[in-house]
């Protein structure tokens, strides 16, 4: 079976319909096919100002979002990154094959340092990408399912792990991205030429899968949608009505083409009014069961607890094998 490896960041109090589409899908889907690996990146979510208490509340919220949308501890090793001192150490490491200017070409970087101001933002936005190699690098992952948005990390990754086996040996399988087309970029209702973001978004662009069900459905209604009364997929011409229509594809499981022809001759309105529904009855149980886990902080503990000893075991052994191929002496 191929390993797989991702990660998300506990930045917000909740996970929106581009994370679950974009990703998490995906990663449910892959317990069954591949050796799955999943992390809440807590390192990450340290790099561009946070709450102490909001960060603990959210690692413990994205886990049980995780779990309510179908991750299975039986069936996958979930864990979070803080538990497993590997990544920061396999992350040193890999900042020093990476050339300054490489980690300046990172888009991400660019965007969001360019917003803060050079003053404000830190080290560790830069380095961001490499630590997220380190997370890949150390499972020996064959693939990493994300979204269209992490495709230039991906390429960094494969980069250095590329440079690291030449220069020092074999050590790192290289890594493939694995992005689904259909659902890799899922846009902010009301600009619909830009991906929702937890970050970007503006609250009516974003449906948060723990919000009220009831804003949900108002903010699919009164998404922007295009000139034109005719219901047809075209992400150049017609992005709103398209998000629209990717969306509804993925959360119902039927085609493009079989929801085209089912709105043959109707409006905008007939179609988000479905929709709206249908995000409703998607939410609600997952939101029932987030609730349910948050409960048990105790039970969420233990599950992370199993899955750090589960990543660890994989992780140790690439990490000690980097060390050596990179010149440390081992410790006796
Ligand atoms: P993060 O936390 O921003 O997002 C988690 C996942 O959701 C995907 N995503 C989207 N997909 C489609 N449409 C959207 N609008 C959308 N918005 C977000 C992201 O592509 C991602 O897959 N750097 C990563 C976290 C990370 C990671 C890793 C990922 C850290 N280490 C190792 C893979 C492997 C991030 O910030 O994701």
């Amino acid at each position: 079976r191929p390993r797989v490896l991702s990660g998300i960041q506990p930045t917000a109090d909740s996970f929106h319909l581009g994370n679950y589409l974009g990703a998490v899908r995906n990663w449910v889907a892959m317990q069954d096919t591949a050796d799955a690996f999943y992390c809440v990146v807590d390192l990450h979510a340290i790099t561009a100002g946070h709450d102490p208490v909001a960060l603990r509340n959210r690692t413990r919220l994205s886990v049980a979002q995780l779990l309510a949308l179908g991750l299975d501890p039986e069936r996958c090793t979930l864990f979070v990154q803080s538990h497993v001192p590997e990544h920061a150490q396999l992350a040193w490491v890999l900042s020093c094959i990476t050339g300054f200017g490489e980690a300046g070409r990172m888009v991400q970087f660019k965007d969001k340092s360019a917003k803060q101001g050079s003053d404000s933002t830190s080290v560790g936005l830069f380095t961001y990408p490499i630590l997220q190699a380190a997370d890949i690098l150390l499972y020996q992952a064959d693939a990493v399912p994300v979204g269209e948005d992490q495709r230039q990390h991906l390429e960094l990754t494969r980069d250095l792990a590329q440079r690291y086996n030449s220069r020092f040996g074999q050590t790192f399988t290289v890594p493939s991205a694995y992005i689904v087309k259909d659902t890799a970029k899922i846009t902010d209702l009301q600009d619909p030429t830009s991906k929702m973001s937890k970050s970007a978004s503006s609250p009516g662009g974003i449906i948060e899968l723990l919000e009220e069900p009831a804003r949900s459905a108002k903010k699919i209604k009164s998404a922007v949608t295009d000139t034109g009364r005719e219901i047809l997929y075209d992400e150049v011409n017609k992005p709103g009505i398209s998000n629209l229509l990717t969306i509804y594809a993925a959360l119902t499981g039927r085609t493009i083409d079989e929801l085209l022809e089912q709105y043959d001759g109707h409006g905008y309105g007939d179609l988000k009014k479905d929709l709206a529904e249908i995000v409703v009855e998607f939410v609600k149980p997952i939101q029932e069961r987030t609730r349910g886990y948050l409960e048990d902080p105790a039970h969420l503990d233990k599950i992370l607890a199993i899955g750090a000893d589960k990543a660890r075991a994989v992780s140790a052994v690439t990490l000690a094998q980097a060390y050596q191929n990179i010149g440390f002496l081992s410790p006796s």
